[in-house]
């Protein structure tokens, strides 16, 4: 009997689990360590409780949202995620296709698996999120050909200093398939993410040679400098930290524990944002992502204080179950929910949401 259509972006995640190789649903749903910090992260957005306004006259709630000076259709953009062509063969243009048809960013990984001038023909709105190679010439060759190709911003992730160490990764002894590459980066490093080394992951391998370790904030402000895009800082949790960076010129700052992927005990990110968002003010756009799966999770961000959210492995689901239209469905499924949660909080837009209370229900 065929499965009813998904209502909710969770009933991806039970189709996607049936068509998945067991080892690829563990690398996209695992987290590092214990995964305290992965199950932290829902812990903590159920238990922001919002309170609604009610008789404001609002009959359907808009929402459009401008983020670093463009329009998009909601506040909320594709996170970005590596080699998605392990979930689906279309992987990075299927994807960015359904961005673009939802009218919200794409933030297209370094570690994709499609070349990012292939992204960019989709026509989705590509912001280009960088780990930092060893070779700074490499950095500088790689921003120049995303500028050329039309990238809309500059991703700088900051919490991956080494790969997070994933536990499920590892008694999977987890590998790319063959066939699938880091599109982006000059070939042989490649081979890394494919080979077999005791006790490490090779993806935590290619990360490992690939990418420099000891950056600091001098580095951030040389790479604001080399390009005129505007700079996003993603994986930020210390209000202090956000301050530097947008004191370095980030335009932005994602408020990220890389979906619980990273340093195991850290906080959840909704745990973090209120004091994100007052420490930096209205200097930056403050994003959030880590747990969001819903439109009353974007509610529940948004009356937290952000301006968006980015969305991870729920996309890499629906992308696994149904291509590009699948990708698509999930985009539109999160729109009509978050429509329907701001007009039951009484808001006619995601700033009007910014003004509601939240309580703690924990
Ligand atoms: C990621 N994430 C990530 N982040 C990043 O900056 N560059 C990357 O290449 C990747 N790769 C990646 C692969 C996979 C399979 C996952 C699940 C995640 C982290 C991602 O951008 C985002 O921070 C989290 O996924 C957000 O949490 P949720 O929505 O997955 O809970
Ligand atoms: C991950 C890396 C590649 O989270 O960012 O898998």
């Amino acid at each position: 009997m065929p499965s009813p259509p998904p209502v909710c972006l969770a009933d991806f995640a039970d189709l996607a689990r049936t068509v998945l190789p067991p080892q690829v649903w563990d690398y996209i749903d695992g987290g590092s360590g214990t995964e305290t910090t992965l199950s932290a992260n829902r812990t903590a957005l159920d238990r922001v409780g919002v309170l609604p306004r009610v008789l404001t006259g609002v009959a359907t709630a808009s929402l459009r949202t401008r983020l670093l000076g463009r329009q998009y259709a909601m506040p909320v953009g594709v996170a970005p995620m590596a080699y998605q062509r392990v979930a689906h063969p279309d992987g990075e243009v299927a994807l960015a296709g359904a961005a673009r048809d939802a009218e919200v960013p794409y933030l297209a990984s370094i570690l994709g698996s499609t070349p990012i001038e292939q992204v960019i023909a989709t026509g989705a709105e590509v912001w280009f999120q960088l780990y930092w190679l060893r070779d700074r010439g490499l950095v500088a060759d790689l921003l120049a050909r995303v500028r050329e190709a039309g990238c809309r911003a500059l991703v700088v992730t900051v919490d991956v200093p080494v790969l997070g160490r994933r536990l499920r990764d590892l008694r999977n002894a987890f590998r790319l398939p063959p066939e699938i590459i880091a599109a982006n980066l000059p070939g042989g490093r490649d081979d890394l993410a494919h080979g077999g080394t005791p006790g490490v992951t090779p993806v935590a391998v290619h990360g490992g040679v690939a990418f420099a370790p000891a950056l600091s904030w001098a580095d951030l402000r040389w790479l604001g400098e080399q390009c005129d895009l505007p700079l996003v800082v993603k994986g930020i949790l210390d209000p202090a930290d956000a301050v530097r960076a947008v004191d370095a010129g980030a335009r932005a700052v994602v408020v990220s524990n890389h979906g619980g992927r990273q340093l195991d005990g850290v906080p959840a990110s909704a745990t973090m944002l209120p004091e994100v968002v007052a420490a930096v003010g209205d200097r930056c756009e403050v994003l959030l992502d880590s747990g969001v799966r819903s439109g009353v999770d974007v509610l529940r961000a948004l009356a937290l204080g952000a301006q968006a959210v980015l969305v991870g492995r729920p996309m890499l689901w629906a992308l696994a179950v149904g291509g590009r239209a699948g990708a698509r469905t999930g985009l539109a499924l999160l729109a009509d929910e978050l429509r329907d949660a701001l007009a039951l909080a009484g808001c006619a837009d995601p700033t009007a949401a910014r003004e509601l209370r939240t309580v703690s229900m924990g």
